[in-house]
């Protein structure tokens, strides 16, 4: 039996085992997989520990994906963008290596689940945090026709754009200096849906068949999801897609097995 865990900081609520425990048995991998709580203090030590008592791979989630980009010893070329890693593995001669899969778990989402391809869309990206970063490493991979960075704090979305767009046409602003267009493309990066609130946008900012997509979830949908729906989003959609694909990729890199999504995504809407 291999060991593998999602350390962070809550964990308690992730559904990370639940959901490598249904791809362990579709792929009769043998597989165990839990949730580990870690002190902010103790995380790199409890890293090193894991894999020197012979577990197999770590996914990170808040707040450590930055520690466990440092940590990281050879760089898969997703959390190279990302500056962040959520896929941690040991190769075979022992050398610490670490990957992001939140991104691809996105765009998956997106195109392949829903058949919304984002080549030459108009993206508007809203947050500026470790999850916009993540989004924004595999959105540009896709030959969006331009991605607006709209975030609170200026200096962080200026920051992205700087980053990244020698890879795809980036502007940045913050809530006030923005003017609203329409997108084809909005994707909801900020915390924001944690506490039930709304980012500032403007209705006018969805166009005719705009997809809307929600990075977190929660049980009844979220509220920007719902903000969508109400003002006519062709696609609404939460981020139980993105965890399931992330999940997947993940599962791919340590057992060289893809599992089927489909029914784990299915399976999650049904016990939120
Ligand atoms: P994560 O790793 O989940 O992205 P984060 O790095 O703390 O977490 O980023 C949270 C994002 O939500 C940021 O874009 C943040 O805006 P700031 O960069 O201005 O902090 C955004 N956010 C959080 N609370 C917000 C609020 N009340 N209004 C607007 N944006 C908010």
């Amino acid at each position: 039996m291999s060991l593998y865990a999602v350390v962070g900081n809550p964990v308690e609520h992730s559904r990370s085992p639940y959901i490598h425990q249904l791809f362990a048995n579709q792929t009769e991998e043998a597989v165990d997989y839990c949730a580990v709580k870690v002190d902010p203090d103790s995380f790199d030590s409890f890293v090193k520990k894991f894999f020197d008592d012979g577990g197999a791979g770590l996914n990170v989630t808040v707040p450590f994906k930055e520690a466990a980009y440092r940590l990281t010893e050879r760089h898969g070329p997703r959390a190279m963008l990302a500056r962040s890693v959520n896929t941690l593995y040991l190769d075979d001669s022992g050398t610490l290596c670490g990957e992001n899969t939140d991104g691809i778990g996105l765009v998956r989402d997106i195109q392949d689940n829903n058949s919304f391809p984002i080549q030459d869309k108009r993206v508007l990206l809203v947050g500026a945090g470790g999850a916009a970063r993540g989004a924004l490493a595999e959105l540009v991979n896709h030959g969006p026709a331009s991605v607006i960075l709209v975030n609170r704090t200026f200096s962080k979305a200026e920051q992205l754009k700087e980053e990244f767009d020698s890879f795809a046409p980036v502007e940045a602003f913050s809530y006030d200096n923005f003017e609203a267009t329409e997108f084809d493309l909005i994707v909801n990066a900020t915390s924001l849906g944690l506490t039930g609130n709304l980012p500032p946008l403007e209705k006018n900012v969805l166009a005719p068949g705009c997809c809307c997509y929600d990075m977190m979830y929660g049980a009844g949908g979220t509220g920007f999801v719902q903000w969508a729906k109400e003002n006519g989003a062709a696609l609404a959609l939460d981020g139980i897609g993105m965890l399931v694909e992330q999940a997947a990729e993940s599962f791919s890199i340590w057992r060289g097995k893809k599992p089927e999504t489909g029914a784990v995504i299915s399976l999650l809407r049904e016990q939120p």
